[in-house]
C-alpha cells in the first residue's frame, strides 16, 4: 500500500525476508522498545493476517507474551473465524496470567467470534505428576487437537530476559549462558545458529508437532530483539514474521 511505499518499508520487508531466508515478512514503522503503540500495530497486522489466511474449521495454536496479546487485543469480529478453534500451545509458564497462552487464546476467540479450549495444567511438574497428567483422557484429547494446529502464532523473546521473567533458577540461567542461548520461543531456547539448546518439559506443543503446522506467525519487534529474532526465525520453514522497523534495521546491520 502507498503508506508503506512512502516509508520505504516494502523494500525493507524484502531485504529482511532475503536475509532471514523466510517466506514472508511484514514490517511496521517504529520501535516497540520505545512505544507501546508500535507493538499494537504489530498486533493489528497479526490480526489482519489471520483473517486473510483463514480456512473453515481450523485450529490456531496461540503462545504467550505481550505481543501475541496485542494480536488478541486488536482482533475484531470476523464471520470467517467463527469456526476457528483457538488453543494454547501449553499450560502456564509461571508468568502473569495476562501473558499466558490460555488467557490469550480466550481473548482471541472472544474478539473474533471463534471458539477456544483451555489447557488446565501447570506447566512445571514433577516427573511423577507429569506422567499421570499426560495420561488423563481430556489432556490426551487436548494434545491431539493441538497437533492438528494449522497455524501457530508466537512471540520471540530475548533468552535471558525471558528466563528472568519466568523466575527461572540460577542453574537454568547459567545453562543458557554456557550454551549461548540468545532467543526464546514456545518455551524453547535457541542459540545464534537456531539450534534448540534448552527446553522445558511441558504439557503442550512439542517441537516435533511444529513440523505438521502449515504456518508459523512470529510477532516480535524492538531493536533489542534483533538477535533473538535471527535465532528463532532465520531459515525456519513456513515462517512468517511481523516485526518493526527498529528490529529490521538492527537485523540487517
Ligand atoms: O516467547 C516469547 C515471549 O513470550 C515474548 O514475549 O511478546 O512479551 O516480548 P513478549
Amino acid at each position: 500500500d502507498w503508506v508503506k511505499e512512502i516509508f520505504g518499508l516494502t523494500e525493507l520487508e524484502q531485504e529482511l525476508a532475503a536475509k532471514l531466508q523466510i517466506d514472508q515478512v511484514i514490517v511496521v514503522p517504529g520501535d516497540s522498545d520505545q512505544s507501546e503503540w508500535v507493538k499494537k500495530e504489530i498486533g493489528r497486522h497479526g490480526a489482519q493476517l489471520l483473517k486473510k489466511m483463514v480456512i473453515p474449521n481450523q485450529v490456531v495454536a496461540v503462545a504467550g507474551g505481550t505481543t501475541v496479546m496485542a494480536v488478541a487485543e486488536m482482533m475484531t469480529p470476523a464471520p470467517s473465524l467463527k469456526s476457528t478453534l483457538f488453543v494454547p500451545t501449553r499450560g502456564g509458564l509461571g508468568e502473569a496470567v495476562e501473558l499466558e497462552a490460555n488467557y490469550i487464546a480466550s481473548v482471541l476467540a472472544k474478539n473474533s467470534g471463534g471458539t477456544y479450549r483451555l489447557m488446565h495444567v501447570p506447566d512445571q511438574l514433577s516427573d511423577e505428576a507429569y506422567r499421570t497428567i499426560i495420561r488423563e483422557p481430556h489432556i490426551q484429547a487436548m494434545l491431539e487437537t493441538l497437533r492438528q494446529a494449522r497455524i501457530v502464532i508466537h512471540g520471540v523473546g530475548d533468552a535471558k530476559r525471558m528466563a528472568k521473567r519466568r523466575k527461572s533458577t540460577p542453574h537454568l540461567l547459567q545453562h543458557l549462558d554456557q550454551t549461548g542461548a540468545v532467543g526464546e520461543a514456545f518455551g524453547f531456547y535457541f542459540n545464534r545458529q537456531g539450534d534448540i539448546v534448552s527446553r522445558f518439559r511441558t504439557v503442550g506443543l512439542q517441537h516435533d508437532d511444529l513440523k505438521q503446522v502449515e504456518y508459523k506467525i512470529a510477532v516480535a519487534g524492538g531493536a533489542s530483539k534483533a538477535e533473538a529474532i535471527i535465532a528463532v526465525c532465520a531459515n525456519a520453514e513456513r515462517q512468517i514474521l511481523i516485526t518493526d522497523e527498529a528490529a529490521a534495521e538492527q537485523i540487517l546491520k
